[in-house]
């Protein structure tokens, strides 16, 4: 293991400073991470929807209608809309028929298209049946599983369900249907 030695002189800082802030740092660090689930519970959710949703918006910052989406949109479609804390998130369409009464032929899931190696917006590839990522060449699946690096994790996912003819995204915290582990992102 690495050690200190006189010689690793810090500049303009004598190395008892330098280790106090070390500690005051890591001290810091750990105390607001404890603290940010006490925090953030008292903090409102930033936009309407129930259980801390929101509803999914358009470019424009509309409501996105459902009836006029899934007209406008083919079955296997990948649709950014702005979801849950304004992050571009796409709405998969799974039927044009309105058979599933909850979704109304929307996957029940959305994906987060923030690349999760260094957050570029991740595009869809329709003809690959892919997301792929300009900035560095990660692969995702159709559901948004990582496929190819240098991406550690998949994207993220956040419920979906239609209400009033919109779409309510919620917090995604149950384990991740793609990977069978823990949402990494909740
Ligand atoms: Fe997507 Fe680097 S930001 S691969």
């Amino acid at each position: 293991m690495a050690q200190f030695s006189e010689s690793m002189d810090v500049p303009d800082m004598g190395r008892r400073q330098f280790m106090n802030l070390l500690t005051f740092g890591t001290v810091t660090g750990v105390a607001l991470g404890a603290l940010y689930p006490v925090v953030k519970y008292f903090i409102p959710p930033a936009s309407g929807g129930a259980g801390g949703g929101a509803t999914a918006k358009n470019e424009l910052g509309n409501d996105v209608s459902v009836s006029e989406f899934l007209a406008s949109h083919n079955v296997g479609d990948r649709t950014l809309v702005q979801g849950l804390k304004g992050d571009p998130t796409y709405i998969v369409v799974e039927s044009k028929e309105a058979f599933a009464e909850r979704t109304k032929g929307i996957a029940d899931y959305g994906i987060n298209a923030i690349c999760t190696h260094l957050g570029c917006v991740v595009p869809w590839n329709v003809a690959e049946n892919k997301f792929k990522c300009p900035c560095h060449g990660s692969q995702y699946d159709a559901t948004g599983k990582v496929v190819r690096g240098p991406a550690p994790k998949s994207l993220a996912l956040a419920h979906t369900k239609v209400e009033n003819d919109k779409i309510v995204l919620t917090p995604w915290i149950e384990t991740d249907f793609r990977t069978n582990e823990a949402a990494w992102w909740a």
